[in-house]
Parts: structure tokens; sequence; C-alpha cells
């Protein structure tokens, strides 16, 4: 085990998903000797080889130098590097299960063959979103195989795909929920080089805080998302708007870009999964079903709008889509309204080709071959009847439209996410529609 007059720590993260293969790689770079823990055999032969299975900007280049620098290695036996660890964070899936609760399989698989190994103190960190009440039963089953002392506790992370190695640097705030001052303080000690405040709460309030926080975020967004509406419905413009309303300090200016709604492989699950953890405990959060719903039918009524350019129906038409991914900066497509907006569109008998920076392989593998795949942006418009803008990449507001247009069948132009400026758009002779303006 460690030294103890250093901050430096033996730690064990247990899943090398964007969650744990972005923290444990972070908590190498400032000091901790760090092994990642996965049962993919496959994926840990790929990590050990320097090759890594997301798309993360910064990230391969952090294992790399930290994986030469001897603080990150990578293994399938959590049973081989438990003897070691002082501190072991669970970062595993918690997928949805069908009814919308998260399922902890996983969380609770590791809890188990912790406790059947275990011989030493260790503290056990839920860094997952789980539900509250979770560390509790973490906690359980590790006792019913283990007798000595431990610990749980809840750190759960904050970071954004496609900036979480500037997330983990830079933090709001790193909350460390435990349940004695012995956890907490070996917890701090743990993130002592990372600027930000350290806020100890109890278990069960960090774990509410991760799931908490997301919502107000999710929230935010669907409430910007409806004010578009009424923008649409005013004359008012929703850029302006929001920038109005985010200058009030006790509102501020981020997350309130209306759009076609948020997706991403967190706030879908973590929403609805707040609301049946709301509903279990006796209480009907009303405001959180609104939440959903919004987004559900911001999605759609982007879809009506462009089926209504083409008097109600696309079908024969070719459409030109910018954007697979969820958001920028990433190959995630999990919950993509862009996805869902490709889907819709094929149903409706049209022809898709799409064009997305990093997230055409994820792509292929649920669209299956039904749409063709543009090597360069500027060529989905070839032909199109109308080029849709889904993903928020910053490089398309760089494209050459002009250029473009020339190439189109029509030049209808939808931007779903408010990249384009109307005017310039206008002039440049699209039939240009966007959101809430
Ligand atoms: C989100 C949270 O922002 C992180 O703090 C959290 O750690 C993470 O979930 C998680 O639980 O692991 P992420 O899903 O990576 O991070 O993406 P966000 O940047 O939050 O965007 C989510 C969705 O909202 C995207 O579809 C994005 O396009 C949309 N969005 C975001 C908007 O439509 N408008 C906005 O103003 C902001």
């Amino acid at each position: 085990m460690s030294d103890t007059t250093t901050h430096i720590k033996n730690i064990t993260v247990v899943g090398t998903g964007y969650v744990g293969l972005v923290s444990g790689t972070c908590l190498a770079d400032i000091g901790h000797m760090i092994t990642c823990v996965d049962v993919d055999t496959e994926k840990v032969a790929n990590l050990q080889a320097g090759k890594i299975p997301i798309f993360e900007p910064g990230l391969e280049r952090l294992v790399k130098h930290n994986v030469e620098a001897g603080r990150l290695q990578f293994t399938t036996s959590l049973a081989d590097a438990l003897p070691n660890s002082d501190v072991v964070f669970i970062a595993v899936g918690t997928p949805s299960a069908a009814d919308g609760r998260a399922d902890l399989q996983y969380v609770y698989a590791v809890a188990d063959e912790i406790g059947r190994n275990l011989d030493h103190y260790v503290v056990v960190v839920d860094k997952s979103t789980v539900p509250v009440g979770t560390a509790t039963e973490v906690e359980a089953r590790i006792r019913a195989n283990y007798a000595g002392e431990f610990d749980v506790a809840s750190c759960p992370e904050f970071l954004r795909e496609g900036c979480a190695i500037d997330d983990f640097f830079a933090p709001d705030r790193i909350v460390i929920g435990v349940r004695n001052d012995k956890a907490g303080d070996i917890l701090s000690d743990v993130f002592e080089p990372v600027k930000g405040e350290k806020l100890i709460t109890t278990v069960e309030s960090a774990e509410l805080i991760k799931y908490a926080s997301n919502a107000f975020l999710a929230t935010k967004i669907s409430f910007i998302n409806e004010i578009a509406q009424i923008c649409e419905r005013s004359g008012a413009d929703i850029e302006e708007v929001a920038y109005g309303i985010g200058l009030d300090h006790r509102i501020g200016p981020k997350f309130l870009k209306a759009g076609i709604g948020w997706g991403g492989s967190c706030f879908p699950k973590d929403v609805v999964a707040l609301d049946q953890m709301a509903g279990d405990s006796g209480y009907d959060f009303k405001l959180l079903k609104g939440v959903i719903e919004v987004n559900q039918e911001q999605r759609m009524h982007f879809i009506q709008k462009v089926r209504d350019t083409f008097s109600g129906s696309v079908s024969g038409k070719k459409f030109g889509v910018l954007g697979l991914a969820f958001k920028d900066n990433t190959d995630d497509i999990r919950e993509s309204a862009a996805i869902d907006i490709i889907q819709q569109l094929l149903n409706d008998g049209a022809e898709v080709v799409a064009f997305d920076y990093q997230a055409k392989e994820n792509a292929e593998k649920v669209l299956d071959g039904s749409i063709e795949y543009a090597t360069q942006p500027q060529d989905v418009a070839h032909g199109a009847d109308a080029v849709l803008v889904v993903t928020e990449w910053p490089e398309f507001k760089h494209l050459d439209w002009k250029v473009m247009r020339e190439t189109m069948n029509t030049p209808i132009l939808f931007d779903g996410r408010n990249l384009l400026k109307p005017s310039t758009m206008q002039e440049q002779g699209f039939e240009y529609y966007s959101i809430g303006r």
C-alpha cells in the first residue's frame, strides 16, 4: 500500500468506459498509481497496446504519457489489483433497465467481487451515476463476504464528453460523500492536487447531487426550447432572449442553447431514473415529466417543420444531414437526436446522405447500411433537396455554404442547432429555417 506521508495513493478503477478511463488516466496524471480493470479482454489488450476505445480529445496522449511514466496499467483481474489498493473506484456502466430505473447489476457484481477478495482496509467509491441508496447496498454486499474494516463513499463524476479532461482538471466542484472523517480525509488526499471546491457531504446527498445536477441542466434546455416555441409564434428571436435572460447571474448563460433537444448517455437515462426514484419514494416529480416530454416533442417539431416545407411529404426527397453524434466533439451516438431524425426521414421514404467528424463508425452499427456517408461535409449538399444541421460541430459554421448551395437540387437549409446566422444564409440564397427565430 502507499506511503501515508504522501498524497500518492494506489487506486483501482473498475470499468474503462468514458468515466472510468478518463478518471483513471487523470488520477494517474496527478501522480497516483492507477490500475484500470475491465472484464472485456479485447478492450484491455487494446488499452495495453495504447489503443483507446473512444474518441475523447487529448485522452490518447494522456493515456500513453501515464503508461510510459509507469503510473497507469490495465488488467482484467480485480482480484490481482485489489491487494495493493488504498481506494477502489467503481465506474462500470449503469444502463437503463426496461422500466427506466438504473440497472445496477454491474455495480453489484463488482461489490460482490470486492467482498470476496478483500483482505485489508480500502475506501470503495461509487463513481458511476447510481440512485440514492446504492452505496448502502454496495456496503451490505461487501460486508456479506468480508468482516474486516472498509468504507464506502460516493464521488459522482461531472465530466462532459468532448471536454472531459479539462473538466477533470478544472471542475466546478468535487463532491465527496462519506460516512466518516477517515474516508473523507483519504478521498480529500486523492483529489488534493485538483483545484476546485471539495464538498464533503453524506453519501446520500452526493448520490442525489449528481442526478439533481443533470436533471436541472436538462430542465434548463427543455425550458429554453419551450421559450423557442413561443418565439416562433411571436416573432421574438430565441438567441436574443436566451442571451438576455442569461445575463441575470441568478440564471447564467450556459445550457440555454435552443435546438433539437438533449441526448447522450447521461441526461436521457438520468432524468428518467430520477423520475422513477421520486416515484419509488412516493413523490410524483411533475416538472421532470414535462422536461422529458418537451425534449421528445422538440425533435418531432423539427421533423414536422421539414415535412411542412415539402407540403407534408418527404417521400422520395434527398436530404444531406450534417451530424450524427449527440453533440459536437464526440463519437457517441447514444440517444442522439440526429439518429432519431434520420430514422424518421427514412421511415417517411426519404433518402439520406450524412456526415460527422467522428461518429460515422458508431452510426453505421445502428443505421445498418440504410444511408450513405459523405467523406467531406460539403458533399452532403450534392443533389440534395435540403440540408439539415443536427449536431453542433462548430466546423459546420465555417463551410463554404455558397458553394454548397450551388450543388443542391433546392437551396433549403434546416439548422437544428442555430449554428448559422439567418441573415447571412438568406443573403446566400438559402430558404433558411432554424429554431425559435
Ligand atoms: C452531461 C453533463 O453536462 C455532465 O456534467 C455529466 O457529468 C454527464 O452528463 C454525465 O452524467 O456523465 P454530456 O452528456 O457529456 O454531459 O453532454 P452535455 O454537454 O451536457 O450535453 C447533453 C445534451 O444537451 C447534448 O445533446 C447537447 O447537444 C444538449 N445541449 C446542451 C443543448 O441542447 N443545449 C445546451 O445549451 C447544452
